[in-house]
């Protein structure tokens, strides 16, 4: 692979404005409204991926949003690496916080991106990673290096829940067969530590509503006198952990996989500072489960968070009311042999059980789905942490993400293949918050790395 600092060199500025027209579509795929550009963004990932010398693209329908296959297939001797990715991205709101609109790409220089971070919705989860395998391909394709077979799935639905990937990927098992998932939307430690990320939390995501009487009342007239849904809501939501800040649910940890002090020793040993993780975030203390530090606190533990908060008067100025209804939007992150649905059923039981008199209450399941451990003793790995020694000049460390891919879990269940998890963002890229970005060294550090994993895969599988 000699020539792919030249190739790089020579092409960057097309690759940079490529992904920019990409950003420019807003395919949030969470509100109807922008229906049409998730389908336009689908069309030009298929487009991409002809162009970069996929044999084959085609835009495969299902009940939501499609999903784009492409495939080259050299060799069937050869081993096959199946890309994931996805084109949705998160909604763009609270869209007042943004310095420069979401959907109109800007490159600006930031502290941890001195040579420019491209702000928009989408930069870094997924657009900007996903594309830097398609230029990956691109590479190996024009300058006749492509060690292996290679399939790309690119879903439009991950960011709410991938509904209708699970039938696709049960029904499309021969088409989708592969040697190695390869998935580029976690992050590293930072762009001097490479990591891998090694897991994947689970998710639980339900939303509760607490229903009083039957009507808004006046809160001089009956409050103290009726239950307030919101005093009780908030109040239900309090008593979901107790004072050292573990989840009350009864049965919540019986599988949560136990993890050695070894383990634990090999884990800290991961460059972290609790100075600059508070100065990044404008906090005095961090915050969280008693006996974990901050990053087993947001990888190898199960958390409970409200997400959202609703109810009552919130317009301008005053009003006296008790609203007859309270609403919230609750995440479980969720870690290896915990079951989704289980812990959903028992969050529900639990909740309907903290109603006081004068209530009712509602729990409403989302979606869900489980967790994930790589295995860092396979073909893959060892590919991967060979491609970073090769582009970074540093062996990657091996760490747990705190995030959520839930479609991972269940490609092992249906196509019985391992995913590996090479992520070039950081955490404070911002993801799913105003001003996302993902830096243009790490776009091209992408571009750069992987394909040295296909070509020490490929050599590793022989
Ligand atoms: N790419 C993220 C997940 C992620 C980000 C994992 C960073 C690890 C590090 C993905 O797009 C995402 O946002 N997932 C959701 C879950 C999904 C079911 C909506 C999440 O983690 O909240
Ligand atoms: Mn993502
Ligand atoms: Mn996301």
């Amino acid at each position: 692979m000699h020539d792919i600092s030249e190739y790089l060199a020579k092409n960057k500025e097309r690759f940079i404005n490529e992904l920019i027209q990409l950003l420019k579509i807003p395919s949030v795929s969470a509100d109807p409204a922008y229906s049409q550009d998730v389908i336009n963004a689908s069309e030009a990932v298929k487009a991409s991926l002809l162009e970069a010398g996929c044999d084959t693209a085609e835009i495969c329908e299902t009940n939501g949003y499609p999903i784009v296959y492409g495939e080259k297939i050299i060799n069937p001797e050869l081993p096959t690496i199946l890309v994931y990715g996805h084109y949705d991205v998160q909604p763009a709101d609270p869209i007042d916080l943004w310095n420069s609109p979401p959907f109109e790409p800007v490159i600006k220089p930031t502290a941890l991106h001195p040579e420019g971070a491209i702000f928009a919705r989408g930069a870094c989860d997924d657009k900007g990673q996903m594309y830097m395998h398609v230029k990956a391909l691109e590479f190996m394709v024009k300058t006749n290096q492509l060690p292996c077979n290679v399939k790309f799935m690119i879903e439009g639905e991950e960011e709410v829940g991938s509904e209708n990937l699970g039938t696709f990927v049960a029904e499309n098992k021969e088409k989708l067969a592969n040697d190695i998932i390869l998935i580029s939307d976690t992050g590293m430690i930072a762009n001097n530590v490479p990591s891998i990320t090694t897991g994947l939390r689970g998710l639980s995501y339900v939303e509760v509503e607490v229903t009083g009487p039957n009507r808004d009342l006046h809160s001089g007239l009956y409050g103290g006198a009726v239950a307030n849904p919101i005093n009780v809501l908030t109040k239900m939501i309090a008593a979901l952990h107790n004072e050292n800040n573990h989840i009350t649910i009864p049965g919540f940890y019986d599988k949560v996989e136990d993890i050695s002090k070894e383990e634990r020793a090999e884990m800290a040993k991961a460059p972290f500072s609790l100075e600059n993780y508070k100065k990044a975030l404008d906090i005095n203390a961090v915050y969280g489960e008693k006996g974990y530090t901050t990053n087993e606190r947001n990888s190898i533990r199960p958390t409970l968070d409200v997400n959202g908060i609703w109810g009552g008067y919130t317009g301008a100025g005053a009003k006296t009311v008790i609203a007859s209804k309270a609403f919230a939007k609750i995440s479980m992150r969720l870690v290896p042999h915990q079951d989704w649905k289980e812990i959903t059923e028992l969050f529900k039981t639990h909740f309907e059980s903290l109603a006081t008199d004068g209530v009712t209450v509602k729990v409403t399941p989302h979606h869900g789905g489980q967790g994930y451990v790589t295995p860092i003793d396979n073909n893959a790995y060892k590919a991967a942490s060979k491609a970073y020694e090769t582009t970074f000049g540093k062996t990657p460390i091996p760490q747990r993400s705190g995030g959520s891919i839930p479609i991972v879990s269940l490609f092992e269940k249906e196509l019985k293949s391992k995913t590996i998890l090479m992520g070039f963002g950081l955490d404070s890229d911002a993801i799913h918050s105003p001003n996302e970005h993902f830096g243009v060294w790490n776009y091209l550090k992408g571009i750069e790395t992987i394909p040295y994993f296909y070509q020490y895969f490929t050599k590793l599988s022989e």
